[in-house]
């Protein structure tokens, strides 16, 4: 254990080191999946794989002619990159909008390129490590609200301390650098430029007071010593993706919370809260944060239902910075991706969201009550039904509802520990959903599922095997695929489903069988690990990745993470933009007159993008030079 390097560490990877995961020893069950899943895609196979054949499974057969004739991609594809820097198609350009450190506020100070920032101002400037991210137009004024998703420890202490938190103002400023900022901005001659002073301008951070409600609101698993009513929390932790409401409000989802609670003595509890710490991942030690050294809440010994505050979808009121963000327990706690919001043909409000852990659910939430232009929200993402998803092989699926009859679980305890209510029905063990996205000219979603090292050889956190199935066909997966659905009846309420492959990634230079990727997969496109995903209003899918970015081995030929764009009809999918060697490409948004596209570029390497001194994660904008439509 000692030889492993923690600062190379995945998410799961923490995770399975403080919670080893048993070796799968059923191989016999394991090759006998695998034979069937030969039959499975083998049939697939002959037509061809990945989105053609699926495609022609979902949306009729389409000739290639028509396919060619119909690509609908504006520019020429780029090239693999292996730089530290950004390239778009030619004939479009960007500029840096945003960077870790940007003060948001005159009096913040100024960032310092080998340091970062003094602690002091640390929660007036804009965080660290953009996510998701979402545009508002409002009454005029152009608001961006992003996530800053977590922190790198060892780049913002103090040199010498090698990342660990010293005292207790460590550890705030750590805090302050992450959670949500929304901000003013504004197009004018010398591009996009964040409004400075703007009063829309706001940091939400891992100490902002926040309402809890809906149905697990004032729970006993809830009450903390901060809060004995079980109704409110402070800050929001690991803010990965977003969502948008149809009324205006941006969602910030809690990811990997579990990361940030340590115990500096053995925490006793029930068995029930053991064992939802078991399943969520909060150990005794956390990821090398040490808040609860420092800031007695993240001490599970001293406060052990802290960590049920977090892992929730958070609605915030961007055009109103003195509005109170609100934990939304009807949405279920897991570590939440994004939360992709649709309406039902009756105007019900359908939430989407993955649970990114090896082996971990796909959710859907569906209100009770209608969304009207102007009328109340009140319950909108809290009363209503929550369900699960479970794949069949031969391209159906159904949403299990998860409720006290099928689960043995009460009401509130299905929310707090969705993941034991998912296991109890028999929800699709899946290769980690990121995000997912909803086609607006299409009554049908597609989540990317980035990759799982485990399929086929290791259970999930709760024991849930994790054979090959239908939408994670491969066995240890290092490429991942992108599922997508059609609910039936056209109507996203539905509680049965068709689905397919829109595409599977992979190698075939290395590869001449499954690994080798779907047959929308070619040397002109090759990617691994499609994480971030947003439609655009042509109908497009936008696909970022956050994967292998050695361009060596397995992964020989796929360059620096990037962002392709898809055509659903045609399987087609071409390069758009590579980020710089070492970052992640995830967050994108579009301005409201849709001639400028904002793109979040997550933990760079190098210098990159002030070409001294340290990386900063930073926002970008991509425009036409002929200031044309993107998107
Ligand atoms: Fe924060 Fe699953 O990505
Ligand atoms: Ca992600
Ligand atoms: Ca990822």
């Amino acid at each position: 254990m000692q030889d492993i390097d923690k600062a190379m560490l995945s998410a799961d990877d923490w995770d399975e080191l403080n919670f080893p995961r048993p070796e799968e020893n059923d191989f016999d069950r394991v090759v006998e999946r695998a034979i069937s899943r030969r039959g499975f895609l083998g049939g697939a196979l002959a037509f061809g794989s990945g989105a053609a054949v699926m495609g022609a499974g979902l949306l009729g057969s389409t000739s290639a002619e028509a396919m060619v004739a119909a690509s609908r991609f504006p520019f020429k594809p780029i090239a693999i990159q292996t730089d530290f820097e950004i390239h778009v198609p030619e004939g479009y350009s960007h500029h840096v909008l945003a960077r870790w450190g940007d003060a948001l506020f005159s009096d913040s100070e100024g960032y310092d390129l080998t340091e970062g920032g003094p602690v002091d101002g640390s929660d007036r400037i804009f965080g660290e490590n953009t996510d998701g991210m979402e545009t508002f137009s409002y009454q005029g004024h152009e608001l961006i609200a992003i996530n800053h998703e977590y922190t790198n420890r060892k780049i913002n202490l103090p040199a010498g301390q090698d990342g660990v938190p010293a005292n207790a103002g460590d550890v705030l400023k750590l805090q302050n650098l992450q959670g949500v900022t929304v901000m003013e901005v504004v197009e004018g001659d010398n591009g996009w430029q964040v409004v400075k002073d703007s009063p829309f301008n706001r940091r939400i951070h891992h100490n902002t007071p926040m309402k809890i409600v809906g149905p697990a609101a004032g729970h006993d698993l809830l009450k903390t010593d901060a809060d004995p009513t079980g109704t409110a929390s402070l800050g929001t932790l690991n803010n990965c993706g977003s969502g948008k409401t149809p009324w205006g409000t941006y969602l910030t989802c809690e990811e990997n919370f579990n990361g940030y609670f340590g115990a500096t003595a053995e925490p006793e509890v029930t068995e029930k809260v053991t064992a939802g710490f078991s399943r969520y991942g909060v150990g005794t030690d956390g990821w090398g944060y040490d808040y609860h050294k420092h800031d007695p809440r993240f001490d599970t010994s001293k406060n052990p239902n802290e960590p049920h505050r977090a892992g929730w979808v958070v609605e915030i009121d961007p055009t109103d910075p003195e509005s109170i963000p609100v934990k939304h327990t009807g949405l279920g706690r897991f570590k939440h991706e994004n939360a992709e919001v649709v309406l039902a043909a009756d105007g019900r409000v359908v939430v989407y969201m993955g649970d990114d852990e090896r082996g971990e659910f796909l959710y859907k939430f569906v209100s009770n009550g209608v969304f009207a232009p102007g009328g109340s929200t009140e319950g909108l993402l809290d009363d209503g039904t929550l369900y699960v998803a479970r794949f069949e092989d031969d391209g159906t699926g159904a949403w299990i509802t998860l409720t006290p009859e099928s689960t043995g679980m009460d009401a509130a305890e299905i929310l707090i520990f969705a993941r034991q209510a998912g296991s109890a029905v028999g929800a699709t063990t899946m290769d980690r959903p990121e995000w997912i996205s909803a086609n607006p000219h299409a009554v049908e979603a597609y989540c990317c599922l980035t990759n799982n090292k485990n399929r086929g050889m290791k259970p999930n956190a709760g024991g849930d095997e994790t054979p090959v199935n239908g939408p994670n066909p491969r066995e240890t997966n290092k490429y991942g695929q992108i599922v997508r659905w059609r609910p039936h009846n056209d109507d996203h309420a539905a509680d049965t489903f068709d689905w397919d492959l829109y595409v599977m990634a992979g190698n075939p230079d290395v590869y001449d069988n499954v690994y080798g990727g779907s047959d929308n997969v070619n040397a002109g496109n090759l990617f691994n690990s499609p994480d971030g995903m947003a439609f655009d209003t042509n109908g497009l899918v936008w696909i970022q990745t956050d994967g292998d970015d050695s361009n060596e081995g397995e992964f020989a030929g796929h360059g620096n993470n990037q962002m392709l764009v898809g055509d659903p009809v045609t399987g087609e999918i071409v390069r758009f933009l590579t980020g710089p060697n070492g970052s992640e490409v995830t967050g994108l948004a579009w301005s409201s007159d849709r001639r400028s596209m904002f793109v979040g570029i997550q933990h760079p390497g190098g210098s990159w993008p002030d070409g001294e001194g340290l990386p900063r994660s930073s926002v970008i904008v991509v425009k036409r030079d002929d200031n044309g439509l993107v998107g």
